[in-house]
């Protein structure tokens, strides 16, 4: 059998502000249970100003680097995905490494959006089959709440993210137990490019920061929600369908599902999709929001933690989100 890529160690973390619907009924025209009904989502957490999305990256990676047993300087390469990096360039996982003390080993950034764990998994599943890195640190993270506009025009975005980080640390299986990734599979759609983005700052203005661009809040994340909603529905259980019929195994062979936490609404309708009992189906959206490229590795570290997940089990990942982009991944746990 060829080498599969195993998670050594997972990690995560969330700053610890909690934001309930209810503080966020007195900042715009919505209600706790308009958004409990449309999303599933309780509360989530937001940073303290002057903390960025490197921070919240960093506290994952090192407790995804503990739980591997490892130590941060047998890390060969840094594979970072958010959508919301600290800076417009370079991207975080620089920062993570230079702060983990990993200089000068490689550090790439994957924006895939809500994509972006799954994005980032394959591309580091193809270095350790082919043998290029024996320790990957993959670190997703995302500070959302800095940039939503709490507007009753921008309410449909500002109830649904959070922010939060998510790390494993990947090598290759040196048993033959089968354990590992099985497959990952990467979709897109670049005809929804505006269904789901944050338009401005673009290259194509000069200059690209105009008041008037801020009047009209074109920095702020727009999008389509039905349009979201309809697609995320239907592209990831096709997603999940396609990895199980390329890794040989059915729908009822699948111990977890663990589905990017969207909207709760869209997690049942994947999992009705599927034909899937909710009893194995992940949900946590409910204390997190949605918190982008983070949300698959926090959710699966949480059933890492609390025993749910045991050695051997058949997960399965899946994502939806801008792009659009969209992502499946089997894993022998
Ligand atoms: C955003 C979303 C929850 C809206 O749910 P919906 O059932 O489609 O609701 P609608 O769009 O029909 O909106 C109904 C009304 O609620 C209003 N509304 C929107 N956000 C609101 C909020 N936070 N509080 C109260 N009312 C709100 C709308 O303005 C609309 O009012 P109108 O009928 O007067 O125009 C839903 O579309 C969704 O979850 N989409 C996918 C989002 C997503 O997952 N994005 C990330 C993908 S990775």
């Amino acid at each position: 059998m060829d080498t599969r890529t195993v998670i050594k160690g997972i990690g995560h973390y969330v700053p610890p502000r909690r934001v309930t619907n209810f503080d966020l009924e007195k900042l715009m025209n919505t209600s706790d249970e308009w958004i409990r009904q449309r999303s599933g989502i309780v509360e989530r957490r937001h940073v303290e100003p002057g903390v960025g999305t490197s921070d919240l990256a960093y506290e994952a990676a090192i407790r995804a680097i503990e739980d591997a047993r490892i130590e941060p300087a047998e890390i060969e390469f840094i594979i970072a995905a958010t959508l919301s990096p600290d800076h417009y360039f370079p991207g975080i996982g620089v920062q993570v490494q230079a702060r983990l003390g990993l200089v000068p080993i490689g550090a790439l950034d994957v924006r895939n959006q809500c994509s972006g764990f799954i994005y980032a998994l394959s591309v580091a599943d193809q270095y350790i089959r082919a043998g290029t890195f024996k320790k990957i640190l993959l670190v997703a993270a995302e500070v959302q709440s800095t940039n939503l506009d709490y507007s009753d025009e921008g309410r449909d975005m500002a109830v649904l993210f959070g922010d939060g980080a998510g790390a494993v640390v990947l090598e290759p299986n040196t048993e033959s137990d089968g354990r590992g990734i099985m497959t990952t599979c990467l979709f897109a759609d670049g005809r929804h490019v505006q269904d789901l983005w944050l338009e401005k700052p673009s290259s194509k203005d000069k200059p690209c920061v105009t008041e008037e661009l801020l009047r009209q809040k074109k920095f702020y994340p727009k999008m389509e929600g039905k349009n979201v909603f309809k697609n995320a529905s239907e592209r990831m259980p096709e997603a999940v369908r396609f990895a199980l019929e390329r890794s040989q195994l059915t729908v009822d062979d699948i111990d977890w599902l663990v589905p990017h936490q969207a909207n709760d609404r869209i997690s049942q309708m994947v999992a009705h999709g599927l034909r899937i009992p909710l009893e194995k189906v992940v949900r946590n959206i409910d204390r997190y929001g949605n918190t982008t490229a983070a949300s698959i590795p926090i959710a699966l570290d949480e059933i890492a933690k609390d025993g749910r997940l045991k050695r051997g089990d058949i997960v399965a990942l899946t994502a939806f989100g801008s792009g659009f982009t969209w992502a499946s991944a089997i894993i022998r746990w």
